[in-house]
C-alpha cells in the first residue's frame, strides 16, 4: 500500500489505519532532525538584538551546559524560544508542548511559563506590561527554578561576544531526548526538582 483509499476518515479500514500508524512511527523518529532544522530557521527571526534568535538559544544552552546542568535542562534551554517561529504570542507554551513528552515535568513547566518570568527584566519599560507577572506563579514549587532559568540562562544570553558552543555540540543531546519513550514516568518524574547548577560537573566541563 502506498496510500490509503479513503477520502473521509470514517471510511478507513483496519489495514489502512495500521499502515498509517507505521508511517507515523517512522515520521516521529525524525523529530530531533526537524527541530534542529527549525532552530536554524530561528536565525532569520526577530532582528534588532545583537544576537540572532538561534544565537540566543545556543548561548542559553551553553550557559546551562557550563553551569553543570543535566541534559533535560540543556535541551530545554536550547529549545525554549523555538515557538517564536509560529507562535509569537505564546511562544513559551508552544515550546513546552514540544518538550513535554520527553523532558522532566519541572523543565517543561519552566519553559511553558518563562515568558511571564522574563517580564521582570523589561516590563517596567513598556506600557501595558506587568513587570511582576511571574508573581501569579509564586505558589508553584518550581517558581525559584524558573527565576534562576531566566536570570542565569535566558535574560543573560544576548551577548555577541560570549563564547557560544555550536549547534553540532548540542545535536546529540537533542537526539537523545527525542529518542526517549514519550511520557515515560522515569523521565517526567512529576514533582521532582533537579537543580539547574552542579558545581562539580561545571568544574569538569570547564577543563
Ligand atoms: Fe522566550
Ligand atoms: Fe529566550
Amino acid at each position: 500500500m502506498k496510500q490509503v483509499k479513503f477520502t473521509q476518515m470514517k471510511d478507513g479500514t483496519r489495514e489502512e489505519y495500521e499502515f498509517l500508524t507505521a508511517h507515523e512511527i517512522d515520521h516521529t523518529r525524525h523529530t530531533a532532525d526537524r527541530l534542529l532544522k527549525a532552530l536554524v530557521e530561528l536565525d532569520e527571526s526577530l532582528s534588532g538584538y545583537q544576537v540572532t534568535r538561534l544565537g540566543h538559544s545556543l548561548q542559553s544552552a551553553t550557559r546551562a551546559w557550563r553551569d553543570g546542568a543535566d541534559t533535560d535542562w540543556v535541551v530545554s534551554a536550547l529549545l525554549h524560544d523555538i515557538g517564536d517561529i509560529y507562535a509569537p504570542y505564546n511562544h513559551d507554551e508552544y515550546a513546552a508542548t514540544i518538550l513535554k513528552p520527553f523532558v522532566r515535568e519541572q523543565c517543561a513547566w519552566v519553559v511553558q511559563t518563562h515568558g511571564d518570568f522574563q517580564m521582570l527584566y523589561y516590563g517596567h519599560h513598556l506600557d501595558g506590561f506587568d513587570q511582576h507577572k511571574r508573581d501569579r506563579h509564586r505558589d508553584h514549587p518550581c517558581f525559584d527554578d524558573n527565576a534562576a532559568f531566566c536570570e542565569r540562562w535566558d535574560q543573560a544570553s544576548f551577548d555577541p561576544n560570549y563564547d557560544t558552543l555550536p549547534l553540532g555540540f548540542f545535536a546529540p543531546m537533542v537526539r537523545e531526548v527525542f529518542d526517549r519513550t514519550p511520557y515515560d514516568a522515569e523521565v517526567i518524574r512529576p514533582g521532582h526538582r533537579e537543580p539547574l547548577t552542579n558545581p562539580v560537573i561545571a568544574e569538569e566541563r570547564a577543563t
